[in-house]
């Protein structure tokens, strides 16, 4: 056969077959294989972004749940400047707060909320300049809130608190032998997560499983502030320490049928809470108002066993779990799942990965290993590692 009827030829057979030819100057007649099929679009109109019943409250109301993570960010962001334009600037707040939450540089949401700061900026001072400080005082907490990178306002509000001369709980670090160098770990890992879960658009809360008296809350707090990460901070303890060991696997562990390390059960005394003033939870409350604005600190005060009964109708962005006990991290991941609080993204932090000698035999260690095994639908990837005894992992929803 002639050259030039064995090309016909043979694009004739490709085409049979469904193959296209692709003319290119420099090579003319070469065949591509077909497209291969896409693959089905993702239904997004199935997810829910927030919880309607979110504690950090619905973006006003009748946005709606479906569309993109896109669509339903600026929906937030339309609601927010109708919000603002009607006047109420909290309601602003909270539909800004939900456009950042999924797209972390949401730029107008930005420019927003920069605008909103300046507002409460000003009533503050007003506040201020006819001697209602604690009016004064909130306004700036949030006016920080919605720009964080503002040095006047700042300036201004660290005054403030620095007048109040406040004794702070949440100032001291009662764990470590070297409080600087465990806040500067502390700080990174925190941030580390934060960031993470900020750009990454996992929405959502802050939750911490062991407060003690609100050392690493702080931490939480601030972090979440400079960052602005929008979400609430949940703080989950018995503030009374830790409940009577029930499981044999704790009896039997090394930290506590070995060494006895917690006998005092890390209950702070009860005249030092007399000193104090008030119950801790409420001294950590307080303080910590001074950092984010007091309703997005939603304090759960009791043993897991009673606290994790209470429905909560929130999505985890972030879990601390520094509760040291094998029976209470299974309390927390088992009923945190229960509820559906855990999401694709999630992180999980663990104070205490390596109590015990690091053994998996014990402690959150094998109470993680034990809730991966138990249920069906998250797996993990560990993330990093930090100081000597804390691990992050990231959850992945298998049906997301
Ligand atoms: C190590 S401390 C937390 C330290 C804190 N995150 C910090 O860095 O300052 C552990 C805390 O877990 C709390 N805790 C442990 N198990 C608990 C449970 N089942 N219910 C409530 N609180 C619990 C204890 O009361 C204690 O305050």
């Amino acid at each position: 056969m002639p050259l030039r009827a064995a090309k016909q030829f043979t694009k004739n057979v490709l085409r049979s077959l469904g193959y296209s030819i692709i003319r290119t100057p420099r090579n003319e007649g070469i065949a591509s294989a077909p497209p291969p099929p896409a693959w089905p679009e993702k239904d997004y109109s199935r997810m829910i972004w927030f919880p309607a019943s979110s504690a950090n409250g619905d973006a006003g109301g009748d946005v709606p749940s479906d569309g993109t993570p896109a669509e339903y960010a600026e929906s937030c962001y339309q609601r927010g400047q109708a919000a603002y334009a009607a006047g109420h600037a909290d309601e602003a707040f909270r539909c800004y707060s939900k456009t950042l939450a999924l797209i972390h540089r949401h730029g107008a949401a930005v420019a927003a909320m920069k605008a909103l700061a300046g507002d409460y900026y000003a009533a503050g001072r007003a506040e201020s300049a006819s001697g209602n400080t604690a009016a004064a005082k909130q306004f700036w907490v949030r006016a920080v809130e919605c720009d964080p990178a503002n040095a006047e306002i700042r300036c201004e509000l660290e005054k403030l608190i620095a007048a109040e001369g406040k004794r702070d709980l949440t100032r001291h670090c009662y764990i470590f032998y070297d409080p600087k160098r465990a806040e500067a770990i502390h700080r990174e890992a925190v941030l580390r997560s934060l960031e993470f879960v900020s750009i990454a658009g996992v929405p959502g809360d802050i939750m911490e499983f062991g407060v003690l008296g609100g050392w690493s809350a702080r931490i939480f707090g601030e972090t979440m502030r400079d960052l602005m990460n929008m979400g609430n901070l949940h703080l989950f303890d018995s503030f009374d320490g830790l409940p009577d060991y029930s499981s044999q696997i704790d009896i039997d562990s090394y930290e506590i049928g070995g060494r006895d390390l917690w006998a005092n059960k890390m209950r702070f005394p009860d005249e030092f809470v007399r000193e104090l003033g008030s119950p801790v939870d409420v001294h950590i409350k307080d303080r910590l108002g001074d950092v984010l604005s007091g309703e997005r600190i939603q304090i759960h005060r009791g043993f897991y066993s009673e606290t994790l009964r209470q429905p909560l109708k929130a999505k985890a962005a972030l879990v601390h779990v520094d509760c040291d006990l094998y029976q209470s991290t299974v309390e927390v991941l088992q009923r945190l799942y229960e509820m559906d609080v855990f999401q694709d993204g999630c992180v999980l932090m663990f104070d205490d990965w390596n109590c015990n000698k690091a053994s998996p035999n014990y402690g959150e260690r094998r109470a993680f290993r034990e809730f991966l095994e138990w249920q069906d639908q998250y797996t993990t990837s560990p993330f990093f590692t930090y100081g000597f005894n804390g691990a992050v992992f990231i959850l992945h929803d298998k049906n997301a």
